[in-house]
C-alpha cells in the first residue's frame, strides 16, 4: 500500500486525509511515477475549497510533482523505467507518493535539476515563463507592477523580470516580504495592506502608470490594480488568492482609458506537449544560467499537507513550498 491524501468533501485544510491506497497500473499511454517531492501551489487550494471542482468526490490532489519512472504503458514511447520527470499540468493527484499521468504531461529532467528544485519550480516557473514571455512579451525597459511579490510565483517573476531588464514593482503584506522582493530583484515595493497602492504607482513611474499588471490576488485588488494600468495597458488576472473576481462591468475598461484584460491558465499554454516542453526549456535555461533561482523556504512532510496549505492561505509563506512524500 502507498499513501496520498485525499478529500471527501469541500472545506478547510481539514478535510485533507492522509490514506492508504492501492495505486493502479498504467494504461496504454500513461506513466507511474514515485515522486521523491511535491509542490504546493495556491490552485491546490482552490480545488480543495470548491472553488474549482475537481472532476469527482472523493478527489486526490495537487498538479506538482517530480521523481523517478516505476511503471510505463505499453503504448508509451519518450519515458521508461529509472528516468528522472517532473509534471505540473497534469490530473489531479500529486499530493501523493505514486502519481499515474498521461506521458503527454511529464518532462524530463535535466540532470542539473534535482526534484526538490523541481516540483518547487516548475508549475510557477512555467507561470511566470508565459506570463512575462507570452501573456505580455516584455521587451526589457517597462515598469511593470506584479502582486504577491515575495509568494512563490512573484519570487520567479522578479528574477525572471529583472533578466530581461524589467523593473517590477512589487507588492507585498509586510516588511520582511518588501526585503525578500527586493533582494530577488524588484526595482520596488509597496506594502498594499497599509499604503495607498494607485498613489505609490503613480508616484513611482511619474504618473504613466505601468504597461503591464500582474495580479495573482484577485478579488482585494482587482480595482486598484486597474487603476495602476496604463491607457490601453494590459491587466493580466491569473489568480484567487484573496477570492475569485466577479461581477466585472466591461464598461469600466473604456473609463479607465481602453484596458485590456485577460485570464489565463497555463493550461492553455501549455497546451501540447511541444508547447510544454519549449516553455519547460526556457524556464530550465533561466535556472541553469543562475538569473532565476528557487527559494524553497518551506518544507512539510506529505502526511502534514493540511499544515502546508494553512500556512499559505494565512500568508505565512514566502517563495515556494514543497512537500515530502
Ligand atoms: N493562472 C495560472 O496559470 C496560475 C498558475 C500558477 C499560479 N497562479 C496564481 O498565482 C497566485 C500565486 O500562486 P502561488 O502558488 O505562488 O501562491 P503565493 O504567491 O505563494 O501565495 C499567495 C500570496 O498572495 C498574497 N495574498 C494576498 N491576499 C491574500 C489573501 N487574502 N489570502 C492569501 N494570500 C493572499 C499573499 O502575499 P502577501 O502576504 O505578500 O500579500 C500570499 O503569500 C495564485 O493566485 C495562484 O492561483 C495562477
Amino acid at each position: 500500500m502507498v499513501h496520498r491524501i485525499e478529500f471527501t468533501a469541500h472545506g478547510g485544510p481539514e478535510v485533507l486525509q492522509y490514506r492508504a491506497y492501492a495505486p493502479v497500473q498504467p494504461g496504454p499511454q500513461q506513466v507511474r511515477v514515485r515522486n521523491q517531492a511535491i509542490g504546493l501551489n495556491f490552485i491546490d487550494t482552490y480545488y480543495r475549497s470548491g472553488l474549482y471542482a475537481p472532476p469527482a468526490l472523493p478527489s486526490s490532489l495537487g498538479t506538482e510533482g517530480a521523481g523517478i519512472v516505476e511503471a510505463v504503458g505499453s503504448a508509451v514511447e519518450r519515458f521508461q523505467v529509472g528516468d528522472r520527470v517532473a509534471y505540473a499540468t497534469g490530473p489531479l493527484g500529486a499530493y501523493s507518493e505514486l502519481h499515474v499521468l498521461p506521458e503527454d504531461k511529464l518532462i524530463r529532467l535535466p540532470d542539473s535539476i534535482g526534484f526538490e528544485q523541481a516540483a518547487a519550480v516548475l508549475l510557477k516557473g512555467l507561470t511566470v515563463q508565459y506570463l512575462l514571455r507570452q501573456t505580455y512579451v516584455l521587451q526589457g525597459g517597462e515598469t511593470v507592477l506584479f502582486h504577491a511579490a515575495a509568494g512563490g510565483v512573484g519570487s520567479l517573476a522578479c528574477q525572471w523580470a529583472r533578466a530581461l531588464g524589467v523593473k517590477v514593482i512589487g507588492t507585498v503584506s509586510s516588511a520582511e516580504k518588501a526585503d525578500q522582493a527586493l533582494r530577488l530583484g524588484a526595482w520596488a515595493t509597496i506594502d498594499y495592506s497599509r499604503e495607498d497602492l494607485v498613489q505609490r504607482v503613480l508616484d513611482l513611474t511619474e504618473g504613466r502608470k505601468c504597461p503591464v499588471v500582474y495580479d495573482g490576488v484577485g478579488r482585494d485588488t482587482w480595482e486598484r490594480s486597474l487603476d495602476c494600468v496604463a491607457p490601453r495597458g494590459l491587466l493580466v488576472s491569473f489568480g484567487n488568492a484573496s477570492g475569485a473576481v466577479t461581477g466585472v462591468n466591461l464598461g469600466v475598461l473604456s473609463q479607465k482609458g481602453s484596458l485590456y484584460v485577460t485570464r489565463p491558465t497555463l493550461a492553455s499554454y501549455a497546451d501540447t506537449p511541444e508547447h510544454l516542453q519549449a516553455m519547460a526549456d526556457e524556464l530550465f535555461a533561466m535556472l541553469e544560467s543562475g538569473q532565476v533561482q528557487v527559494e524553497i523556504s518551506q518544507r512539510f512532510a506529505l502526511r502534514d499537507a493540511a499544515e502546508a496549505q494553512r500556512a499559505l492561505s494565512a500568508r505565512q509563506t514566502t517563495g515556494s513550498t514543497i512537500l515530502l512524500p
